[in-house]
This record gives C-alpha cells, sequence and structure tokens, in this order.
C-alpha cells in the first residue's frame, strides 16, 4: 500500500467548483412570536398536561435526569459509521496497513478537529477513511462503535456507511458491507442491539455516480435497508437526485437524506417532495420556514438532530443557542443522535447530556426523545411498542 502523506494536511480530494462558501449562517431561530403564533403558549400547555396528570418533570428532579438518561433504552438513527474512528484506532490501522499519516500522534490528530463548517470536517474526514482497508478494519471498526453504543444503553441503531468513500479508492463493495454487517450481526447476537444499515449516496459527486453505486449494491439488497444522501450539502440540492432515489424507491429501499444541516429550508422541502424521504437528517433550519414547520408536523416526519455536531460544525454558535427545545415544543418529532462522535465529542449519551444541560430540558423532553427514536426508526410496530413499554418504565 502506498503511504498516503497528504493525509490531513489539510488539501482537499475535491475540485474548488464542488466547495462552496456558507451563504446561509443560521439563525438562532425564528423569534419567539412566530412559533407563538403557530404553536401558542396554551397548545404547549396543552402538550405537556396531555402526558399526564403529573408530569414526569415534576417527579424526577433534575439531579436524577442524568441517571434518567443514563438508563433510558436508546434508539441512534443517524450515525456515519465511518465517523466513529477514532484517532487511536485510525493510528492502529494506519500502522496495520503501512499507511503514513501526516501527523504524528494522537494529540496532533484531536488538534486538527478544529473545523469552520461542514466542509473543512469533510475533508479531514475523508482523507482519515483511507486507513480503513481489509474487511477485518470494517469489522473493528464497527464492533468498537458497537460497544460504546452498548455502554449508553443504546439498543437499537440504524446506521449510515459511504461505499463511494472507499470503491473510488479501488475497495470492493463486498469488502466493506461484509465487514460493517459482520460485526452488527455479532452485535445483535452479542450484545443484543438490533440494527439497520443506510448506504448514503454521496453527493458532491454526480447523479450518475449515484446511479451506479445503487445498482452496485443491488447484490446486497438483502442487508441494506435504506439509502441516504450526505456530503457537502450548498450547491448540491437533493433535486440532483430525484431519479435515483425514484429508482432506489423502486428496488424497495427506504429513503432519508441529510437537508437543512447547513441548506436552506428549501432543500428540505426538495426532501420531502421529490425525494419522498421518510427522515429528515438534521433539518434544524426548518425552524426559518412556518409553512415547513407545519408539514413536518402534520405528517411527523422525524428529524434526526445531532446537537454536538451542530456546534463542531458552526451551525450554531454554542450548544445554548441550539434550537432542539424550539422543535420538540412546535411538536416536531426530534430525535437526539451523534452523527459523527469520533470528530465531534461525544457519543450519544454524551449527546443527550450536555443538551439537556445547555437547554434546561425536562425529563418529559428526555423521555419524548427517546421515544421519537423509536417511533422515528425502521423496526415493526411490535418492536416499537416493546422499546416504548421499556422507556415508559425507565421514567418511574
Ligand atoms: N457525512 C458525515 N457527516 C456528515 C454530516 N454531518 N453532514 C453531511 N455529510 C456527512
Ligand atoms: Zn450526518
Amino acid at each position: 500500500m502506498s503511504p498516503v502523506p497528504w493525509i490531513f494536511s489539510g488539501s482537499s480530494r475535491f475540485a474548488s467548483s464542488d466547495r462552496e462558501t456558507k451563504t446561509h449562517p443560521l439563525l438562532p431561530g425564528p423569534p419567539t412570536s412566530s412559533l407563538t403564533d403557530r404553536f401558542g403558549q396554551t397548545q404547549i400547555e396543552k402538550k405537556i398536561y396531555e402526558r399526564g396528570s403529573t408530569p414526569a418533570f415534576a417527579r424526577i428532579g433534575s439531579m436524577n435526569l442524568t441517571g434518567l438518561i443514563a438508563r433510558i433504552p436508546k434508539a441512534e438513527l443517524h450515525l456515519h459509521i465511518e465517523g466513529t474512528l477514532e484517532p487511536e484506532m485510525m493510528m492502529q490501522l494506519a500502522r496495520r496497513n503501512g499507511i503514513e499519516l501526516a501527523y504524528a500522534s494522537v494529540e496532533d490528530i484531536r488538534r486538527a478537529y478544529d473545523f469552520t463548517d461542514l466542509q473543512s470536517f469533510l475533508d479531514i474526514y475523508y482523507a482519515g477513511a483511507q486507513v480503513l482497508i481489509r474487511e477485518q478494519d470494517f469489522y473493528d471498526l464497527t464492533w468498537a462503535y458497537l460497544e460504546r453504543a452498548a455502554s449508553d444503553n443504546v439498543r437499537h441503531v440504524e446506521i449510515f456507511f459511504d461505499p463511494q468513500t472507499h470503491t473510488d479508492r479501488g475497495i470492493s463493495f463486498s469488502t466493506v458491507i461484509d465487514g460493517i454487517c459482520g460485526a452488527l450481526q455479532d452485535g445483535e447476537t452479542r450484545l443484543g442491539i438490533t440494527y439497520r444499515l443506510i448506504m448514503c449516496f454521496l453527493r458532491h459527486l454526480s447523479a450518475d455516480a449515484a446511479m451506479q453505486t445503487l445498482e452496485d449494491s443491488l447484490s446486497y439488497r438483502d442487508r441494506i435497508h435504506a439509502v441516504g444522501l450526505d456530503s457537502s450539502e450548498l450547491g448540491h440540492p437533493p433535486s440532483k437526485f430525484v431519479q435515483v432515489f425514484d429508482r432506489a424507491r423502486s428496488e424497495g429501499y427506504l429513503t432519508v437524506a441529510h437537508a437543512g444541516e447547513e441548506g436552506p429550508p428549501d432543500y428540505i422541502w426538495q426532501a420531502l417532495d421529490a425525494l419522498k424521504v421518510e427522515r429528515i437528517d438534521h433539518g434544524v433550519r426548518c425552524l426559518e420556514d412556518p409553512a415547513l414547520v407545519q408539514r413536518l408536523v402534520d405528517k411527523q416526519t422525524p428529524l434526526t438532530v445531532c446537537p454536538l455536531s451542530n456546534v463542531k460544525l458552526r451551525v450554531f454558535d454554542t450548544l445554548e443557542d441550539h434550537n432542539l427545545k424550539r422543535l420538540l415544543d412546535a411538536g416536531i418529532c426530534a430525535t437526539v443522535n451523534s452523527d459523527d462522535p469520533a470528530y465531534f465529542g461525544g457519543y450519544i449519551g454524551e449527546n443527550f447530556l450536555r443538551v439537556q444541560q445547555a437547554l434546561d430540558l425536562n425529563a418529559d423532553d428526555i423521555l419524548s426523545l427517546a421515544r421519537n427514536a423509536f417511533a422515528a426508526s425502521f423496526l415493526s410496530g411490535r418492536d416499537k411498542r416493546r422499546y416504548t413499554a421499556e422507556i415508559d418504565q425507565a421514567a418511574h
């Protein structure tokens, strides 16, 4: 294997035309008045009190919220397996595969994780993924994630993988999927974590390349549940992939898409109307468009929100500015997830804890987030009811 000395040198594998400066910095959210107009105080209060005569937040003191967060069963719905590559494993795999990293230590790698926007992260993330060569590497990566997830009481995962990140550098589709699925299967048997696998298309690449990837995936159709859309959002609207998603649905795949992370609300509309997705990944910019909020509420289309990611990639300046609480109060089916935890400073438990503290979420908020995740998952109705009953038990 030839050395890859440019890893982490800051150079991009994308042509400059694929990069766009962020022209739509996210506002903290609409003024309260616009939310109040649509989802006024009485409606929010009604929602809270409909949950029971003694709301959980009145029964569970803030000291016990940490315990509640630790013990509730969780479903993770927005997790890029390549984004779980911890610097320690990156060093080990580089050594194992004879790849030269431009950084000498784990600390050096961590120091490079100072992102200014999504693209600045993606450049480093794709470079890091190049240490993944053999089936065993994909297995080890996935297994390490599952062990961490188990320690956060994650019971169900729906994970993304990006085949093009690997097939474009000569790694076969089967190497990638055999390694990931081998670990997922062992995770179900040994850790009791159920799973679904979601194949993402890289939106900075062409629709033709996505279509080819879709065709290549058909040999593994039984192992892939859904397709998604990720990578550089600005300048690559969902509409670019309408034919690919039409074909994917005709092959029986469910669909999701990243939209409204950095991109405008219109990209969320396109994902809903043109790609006909079951869920929106991120979607936090929806609050800029009241009609879109109404649509998400009416259809209960879930958002897979990733609080620590949004701060690391400067979608919000601080966690205190995050709009998760406003999404919940608006009646949106929001969930908490970790996105690329090795790069963003925390797995799902840490996301719950940090966002609870930053936004002063109460027990009912935490329980709603946990229930929403199972409701939004691709599990059967029976499994959803089973997990929801476990959450109800954990509340007492
Ligand atoms: N790929 C990995 N993480 C991503 C994110 N947060 N947004 C878009 N593409 C990604
Ligand atoms: Zn993501």
